[in-house]
């Protein structure tokens, strides 16, 4: 297949890439801004591999989509360039509706475009995979689970932006006839994640000798997904997925913050002892939480586990300890990274 992947120099667009070239024979185009988010370190492994294409664009600039798309002719699009911090929709929203909501609108014109224009056959295999969260569900309390019927509760100006491109996705399905899928995931964390995000940030900074904030009382629950199941689940739903499908992808590893940070906090006593002797977790300081912080989200991920036999491979302590001792060995990967862009400081008080 010829992949065009949008953010693939992100977090979870890179591992995407990484696998689709180091281990399925497709051809990948890269598409994405480069925004503070992304950085090419992320693909370097594959950069020079004829089957990896980079172009630096924006989802915005219509032409620049509509230039890729016939350059490169792929038969699928991936969909993961966007904002995706919290703190910052809350500093900064109008770059979430920018990218998330006018970027996939933009992407979709294209898409439909450019697919419209293909022969029969293309267009029955095309298909536009459009990876959204969890967060567009809103909060849980103490039990249930979201599914694929969960009404949609964004609360956040991220999460809000990310329903409003989901439901243009599926809008553009039902009205246009385009090919989509979409699939809303929960937490993901492993290698190259942009150290502003909780779990490398604690690394990081457990590491200087800095505080590890976790805001309030640390009890709001996420469920977490080692990015490379993500990927397998991305690679599932995009091969076998059934047009106009949402599918929910979920680690089954519900954790409170402050457990997650002491457990980091454990890995690095046993991989990288403080001089001292003395645990890191003496450095964690409950800080002021985010405003109105979501309490729990946690996926059931049974519809992808029975219609597609995607399941996760890690455990959260084996991809946690794979995370943590791949921080250890890239402290020149993230180092530049915090330097250069601010990674580390406090965002979206609300003030
Ligand atoms: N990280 C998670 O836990 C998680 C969970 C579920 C879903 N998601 C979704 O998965 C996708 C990827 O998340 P991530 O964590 O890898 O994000 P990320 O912030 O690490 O990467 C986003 C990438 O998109 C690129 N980008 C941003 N704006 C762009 C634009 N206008 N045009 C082209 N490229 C642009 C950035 O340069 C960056 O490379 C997002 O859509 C996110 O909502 C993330």
């Amino acid at each position: 297949m010829r992949i065009m992947v949008t953010g693939g120099a992100g977090f979870i667009g890179s591992a995407l890439v990484r696998y689709l070239i180091e281990d399925t024979p497709h051809l990948v185009l890269n598409f994405d801004k480069l925004t503070y988010a992304g950085s090419l370190s992320t693909v370097a492994c594959v950069a020079d591999n004829i089957r990896h294409r980079f172009v630096h664009g924006d989802i915005c600039d219509a032409n620049a989509v509509r230039a890729a798309m016939q350059d490169f002719s792929p038969n699928v699009v991936v969909h993961l360039a966007a904002e995706t911090h919290v703190d910052r929709s809350i500093d900064g929203p109008e770059a979430f509706v920018r990218t998330n909501v006018v970027g996939t609108l933009n992407l979709l014109s294209e898409a439909c475009r450019y697919w419209s224009m293909l022969d029969a056959d293309a267009r029955a295999a095309f298909r536009l995979h459009h990876v959204s969260t969890d967060e567009v569900f809103g909060s849980l309390g103490n039990t249930g689970l979201f599914s694929e019927q969960t009404s949609y509760d964004p609360r956040s100006p991220y999460s809000a932006s990310k329903a409003g491109a989901d439901h243009l996705v599926s809008a553009w399905g039902h009205t246009f006839g385009l090919p989509v899928l979409i699939t809303n995931c929960s937490n993901n964390y492993g290698p190259y994640h942009f150290p502003e995000k909780l779990i490398p940030l604690m690394i990081v900074r457990a590491l200087a000798g800095e505080d590890l904030p976790v805001y309030g009382a640390g009890n709001r629950v996420r469920d977490w997904l080692y990015v490379e199941d993500h990927v397998r689940a991305l690679c599932a739903v995009l091969e076998r997925g059934q047009v106009g499908r949402t599918y929910n992808v979920g680690g089954g590893n519900e954790k409170r913050n402050i457990d997650v940070v002491q457990m980091v906090c454990a890995l690095l006593d046993e991989l990288r002892p403080r001089s001292d002797g003395r645990s890191y977790a003496l450095q964690i300081r409950h800080v002021i939480d985010r405003p109105r912080h979501d309490l729990r989200y946690a996926i059931d991920a049974g519809r992808i586990g029975a219609e597609l036999c995607w399941a996760p491979r890690e455990s959260f302590e084996t991809g946690l300890r794979k995370t943590v001792r791949w921080y250890l060995q890239n402290e020149r990967w993230w180092q530049s990274i915090i330097a250069d862009r601010e990674a580390d400081r406090r965002r979206g008080l609300a003030a």
